[in-house]
């Protein structure tokens, strides 16, 4: 016999809810408090409040200082997004590098320095010069503490850690027939008691970050299931470029330690890839000038071919030749982690794959985070502001986070400076649904499947045919995991499948549509590039989802 439970909660208001704790939320949050002191905010993250992209981040943030170095990051950027960035972007986006680390400087985040307490810049592929800002090989987890430190100090903030989003609440806005809806709060399950709890705010800010678990490899967290991006396009807001998947050329290939990323910086100082069979130095067949240094989506390829033709699931990434003091300071933590493994990095070869990195799609806004939806607003790894185009520049990401954040947050004023008026009475949740330990059990072979199925067949070299076979795969198990998401009771276990089957969709539907070779996205069956095209963009009544 099933129990019944209802999982009904309490319903909460705020002025602004910001769904994400990495750097996008966290600066969003901090600036808006500047700016409007008195907000009432509630900041909610899945799990603990740094677990994040953000905090796993390593090679550090690009910032150019003077402004011909500004004219060259945009020239990098642009570059790497292969024809895709939005110009308007760049420029919004780079230009504010200088005044970023400045920014992070002034919230206590220590970037390394030399001897005559200049700061350090590291070279990483694709920068036609070293702006790279770092704090040793932990970037991310300085910048997390410092903001996190300084967030806490502010009562009018609520920390929801273990809170995760289920969906967000929309309304019609009487007078605008026919227009996006309008966001008035979300449904927020809390992790400890699974209750659905109520929020209503005046604005809504998606800080989700990225989708890497929808791939078998990724450098990613667990957190990172896409739920802001798929939350948005449940309630009608359009998503773009979502074909471009970012796969990171060196994730640490071992069985007993997952997720770990081997920095681009390594490369950056000198590290080579050989072949695990041969033992051979292979780039110049791929990239013959810039070789380990050319652009992530050629790197991830070249490895991804060698392991085919291989018998072995990885390549090996060498950086012996550089002495054993100086990769201890520079790479302290990648030192550490790969020697509790056995493996020295000064005498070792290190095991490495290609992973999914980075979700160069998103939630489209313009670089201010304003989506389709009144008072809803998208920012970081979420958002497809068009910074990337097709491929991302390394170390671009953590700026877009700090810009955005806190642009979003002078922007997302206007929305609270303005009352709120309900159309209609707001309805809490209200299932009474059934624990079933059966569909507990089979929610982890979706997860294996689908991680599966799309490194195979969406994953770093596409086929139409391929495409096509993934996307029936997915239509079907997405049937099933609709069923027990209206049927049994809800888990952040089964709220995160439900998301990531549906980014899978977004991400397979886009590749199909891109019938040429571009970034991230790269296609046997069409291997060239086509003149002209565009981002990809899709919107939920574009395709019934119940095909
Ligand atoms: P994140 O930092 O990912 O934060 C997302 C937040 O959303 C988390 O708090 C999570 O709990 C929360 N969340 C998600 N879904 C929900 C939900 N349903 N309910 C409640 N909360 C939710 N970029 C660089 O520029 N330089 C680098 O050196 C670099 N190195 C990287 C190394 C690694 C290993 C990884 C994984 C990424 C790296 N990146 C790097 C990319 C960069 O870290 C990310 O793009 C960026 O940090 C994203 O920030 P964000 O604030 O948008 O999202
Ligand atoms: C890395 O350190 O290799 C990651 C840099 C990035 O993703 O921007």
């Amino acid at each position: 016999m099933h129990k019944t439970i209802s999982q009904c909660g309490e319903r909460l208001q705020f002025d602004l809810i910001i769904i994400g704790s990495g750097i996008a939320g966290l600066c969003c949050a901090l600036e808006l408090l500047k700016l409007r002191a008195n907000t009432k905010i509630a900041l909610i993250s899945k799990g603990k409040l740094s677990e994040s992209n953000t905090y796993y981040a390593q090679g550090g943030i690009a910032a150019a200082q003077s402004s011909e170095d500004v004219n060259r990051h945009i020239a990098d950027t642009l570059s790497a997004g292969d024809g895709l960035c939005k110009e308007e972007a760049v420029t919004a986006i780079v230009s504010q590098g200088s005044l970023s680390i400045q920014y992070l400087i002034d919230q206590g985040v220590p970037f390394d320095r030399d001897a005559h307490h200049q700061l350090m810049q590291a070279q990483e592929a694709g920068h036609s010069t070293r702006r790279i800002y770092h704090v040793g090989d932990q970037t991310g987890a300085a910048i997390i503490e410092a903001l996190t430190k300084q967030l806490k100090q502010f009562s009018q903030v609520t920390l929801f850690e273990e809170h995760t989003a289920v969906n967000l609440i929309t309304q019609i806005v009487p007078h605008q027939p026919g227009k996006f809806p309008e966001v008035v709060g979300v449904y927020v399950l809390s992790e400890k008691t699974e209750r659905i709890h109520t929020f209503l705010s005046q604005a809504v800010v998606l800080a989700t970050g990225g989708a890497g678990k929808v791939y078998r490899y990724t450098s990613n967290p667990n957190i990172a299931t896409g739920d802001g991006v798929a939350m948005a396009y449940r309630a009608g807001a359009r998503v773009s470029g979502l074909e471009f998947y970012q796969f990171h050329p060196t994730l640490f290939y071992h069985p007993k330690i997952n997720n770990f990323l081997i920095s681009e910086a390594l490369r950056g100082e000198g590290a080579y890839l050989r072949s695990p069979t041969s033992g051979v130095r292979f780039m110049q067949h791929y990239a013959p000038q810039k070789m380990e240094l050319a652009t992530r989506d050629v790197v991830a390829r070249a490895i991804f071919c060698e392991i085919e033709k291989s018998i072995y699931n990885y390549v090996f990434l060498d950086i012996r030749h550089k002495e054993k003091t100086f990769l201890q300071q520079r790479f302290p933590m990648i030192y550490r982690t790969l020697l509790s493994v056995g493996i020295d990095m000064s005498r070792d070869l290190i095991p490495v794959v290609p992973a999914a990195h980075y979700m160069g799609g998103g939630v489209l806004t313009d670089f201010y985070g304003t989506t389709d939806l009144s008072r809803l607003y998208a920012i970081g790894e979420t958002a497809f502001t068009g910074l990337h185009g097709a491929n991302r520049l390394a170390s671009n990401s953590l700026l877009e986070g700090v810009v955005m954040g806190r642009h979003v947050a002078k922007i997302c004023c206007g929305a609270l400076n303005t009352p709120l008026v309900l159309t209609q009475g707001m309805r809490d949740w209200d299932s009474a649904s059934v624990v079933d330990l059966r569909r507990a059990s089979q929610i982890n072979v979706h997860w294996r499947g689908l991680r599966g199925e799309m490194s195979a067949y969406a994953g770093i070299i596409r086929t139409e045919a391929g495409l096509r076979d993934q996307l029936k795969l997915i239509i079907a198990r997405r049937e099933m995991i609709e069923d027990y998401y209206w049927r049994y009771t809800i888990t952040r276990d089964l709220i995160e499948l439900r998301n990531i089957i549906l980014i899978a969709e977004l991400i397979v539907r886009s590749a199909i549509n891109r019938r040429e070779s571009r970034g991230g996205h790269y296609r046997e069956d069409f291997a060239e590039k086509i003149q002209n095209m565009q981002a990809s963009i899709l919107k939920i009544s574009e395709f019934n989802t119940t095909e």
